[in-house]
């Protein structure tokens, strides 16, 4: 989508100029570790080139050569945070082809609610562009149905703290709102917001650790859309409990705009 390209030129000239907000403590909620990519495999060095890594234990995409899309809570807020590292073009971290960059500026969806997880989306500036394929992202909902497929380096099963070292993937299924709604509704849990997306398969999930990792699917011309976020989800792979991601096409529209205020803040 022509708004995520953004001139790599502008960002390389990265001065620490602060965005908004810096706002709180909140620590990213991957530093506990819990579970991870949940009944999936290893995935070819290549095949999904633009997800990323980072060092608050979270995936993310890249959107721009310097931007990364991750989720809301994984970053501490918007502003200046030089504290990340940023992992990709690899699908083993520790790999002699993978990279390692430094964040610059976060963007927070000014929306993002930790207590309801709503627009959790963030992007991160990096200090240095990745010369690697960007993702292109779901602007409206017509993918947002059928077989997706999700990855990350979380663990493999609910309760463990192991990361993985080489990337997983893991296809699972559209579950509309209002049957995702109603399971989650069973336990007290009102919430899958119009800006979130479930999707289930027996034994299959994402699973914390993948957060802000991408939910994506082919589209008609046979190529990568993300369509999703990792966002939240009761334990992992549990029956009757789908993964919850933020849904990327309602989002669209103001990522771009973030990547606006990215861009003229690093200018
Ligand atoms: N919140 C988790 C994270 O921070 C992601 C949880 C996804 N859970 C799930 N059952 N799909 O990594």
């Amino acid at each position: 989508m022509r708004e995520f390209r953004v001139q790599s030129a502008v960002l390389v000239t990265v001065v620490a100029a602060v965005l908004g907000l810096v706002t709180g403590p909140a620590l990213a909620a991957d530093d506990d570790g819990h579970e991870r990519i949940v009944g999936g495999s290893r995935v070819d060095e290549g095949t999904y080139p633009w997800v990323v890594r980072l060092s608050v234990g979270c995936g993310g995409t890249l959107v721009a050569p310097q931007v990364v899309l991750t989720a809301g809570h994984c970053v501490k807020g918007s502003g200046a945070d030089t504290s990340m590292r940023i992992t990709g073009g690899s699908v083993d971290l520790d790999s002699s082809r993978a990279q390692t960059v430094r964040s610059t500026q976060v963007y927070r969806a000014p929306g993002y609610s930790d207590a309801t997880k709503g627009d959790d989306w963030a992007l991160i500036a990096l200090d240095q562009p990745f010369d690697l394929p960007t993702v292109t992202l779901a602007s409206d909902t017509r993918y947002d149905q059928g077989r997706f497929t999700v990855m990350g380096w979380g663990s493999t099963k609910e309760g463990s703290a192991t990361q993985q070292r080489k990337l997983r993937a893991v296809d699972v299924d559209y579950v509309s709102d209002s049957s995702c709604d109603r399971k989650y509704g069973k336990i007290g849990m009102e919430i899958v917001g119009s800006d979130m997306i479930c999707a289930a398969r027996t034994g299959k999930d994402s699973c914390q650790g993948d957060s802000g990792g991408p939910l994506v699917r082919l589209d008609a011309t046979g190529s990568w859309l993300q369509i999703g976020i990792v966002s939240w989800g009761y334990g992992c792979a549990r029956k009757n409990f789908p993964g919850v991601y933020g849904q990327v096409s309602t989002f669209s529209h103001d990522i771009a705009v973030g990547l606006a205020v990215l861009r003229s803040r690093l200018a």
